[in-house]
């Protein structure tokens, strides 16, 4: 364990030293409240229908879907419910028409077995799938030490792994994942590049994070507070902290890491970069 941190002072670990779980339970689930700002658009298109206004159901739908969506900008939800409320009723609607002419039923099942493989515990851990690019695995290797160690939290597909084994043979890769599909994509992955890795199947919470020169994670807002007071209980001096995209809090943004990294490519609206912090 890490000799203790002036940044501990803002963190939230206890006398005791352990880290509870603070943020993934302070964030309320924004999934509800976007589900409920459909309500208010299908009143009124309910009295619309029932009124023999004459409106199409078209008309109706983008109502609706147009209300649930300035809602969620109100409410101040994360940019994409917008989004998604606009285009859930829609998509819906186009799926079913599909459905009912050409797409076989058994397409969609199989989309969402898919799906709850990959990303179901996503409603839970609020932590999506998305991948990494190379530019991040690239900045990852080279800042491993010989024969160094690295652990990449929620490896997903194993992508960043499987580059950082080509550019550094010599380095000791481990992943964990909670998804069985990916860990297992994940795990083929890397020994079809021949890496030595050992990708596990499990709860990042669960690992102990000592050992690792470099601990590397590409997740979401809602665990990195509770990331952080688990990497200064248990990182060893000098090893990094390596977050993309993700700062430890809204309100600090990654202004007190150690050096920032952009590694978004010209036109990328990922805004991706990489925030170190060296482990005192
Ligand atoms: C944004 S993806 C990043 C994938 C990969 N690290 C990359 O950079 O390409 C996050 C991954 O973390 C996994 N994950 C989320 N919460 C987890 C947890 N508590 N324990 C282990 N894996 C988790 C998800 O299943 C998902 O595959």
């Amino acid at each position: 364990m890490s000799s203790p941190d002036t940044r501990l002072l803002t963190s939230n670990i206890n006398l005791s030293g352990a880290v509870p779980a603070r943020t993934e339970s302070a964030h309320t689930s924004p999934a509800l409240p976007a589900l409920l700002a459909h309500l208010p658009g299908l009143v009124c298109a309910g009295a619309l229908s029932v009124s023999g206004a004459g409106i199409g159901l078209p008309w109706l739908i983008l109502l609706v879907s147009g209300t649930a969506s300035a809602l969620a900008w109100h409410w101040r939800l994360p940019i994409w419910w917008r989004y998604i409320n606009l285009l859930f009723l829609p998509l819906l609607g186009l799926a079913l028409h599909l459905q009912s002419d050409a797409i076989n039923p058994d397409w969609y099942l199989a989309a969402f077995l898919l799906l709850a493989l990959t990303s179901i515990g996503a409603i839970r851990t609020r932590v999506p799938l998305y991948l990494s690019s190379p530019r991040a695995a690239e900045e990852l290797a080279r800042r491993l030490p010989a024969n160094g160690r690295l652990i990449d939290l929620g490896c997903g597909f194993g992508g960043p792994l499987a580059r950082i084994h080509k550019q550094r043979p010599d380095a000791r890769l481990a992943g964990i994942e909670a998804a069985p599909l990916n860990w297992l994509i994940s795990k083929l992955h890397l020994r079809a590049k021949g890496a030595r890795a050992d990708i596990r199947l499990g709860n990042l919470w669960d690992v102990n994070l000592a050992s690792y020169d470099i601990v590397y994670a590409y997740l979401s807002p809602v665990p990195m507070a509770r990331l952080w007071d688990k990497a200064l209980l248990e990182m060893k001096p000098g090893s990094l902290f390596i977050s993309n995209t993700f700062a430890i809090s809204d309100v600090d943004a990654g202004f007190d890491a150690d050096e920032i990294v952009e590694i978004a490519s010209p036109g990328d609206l990922t805004h991706a970069r990489l925030l170190i912090w060296r482990m005192r």
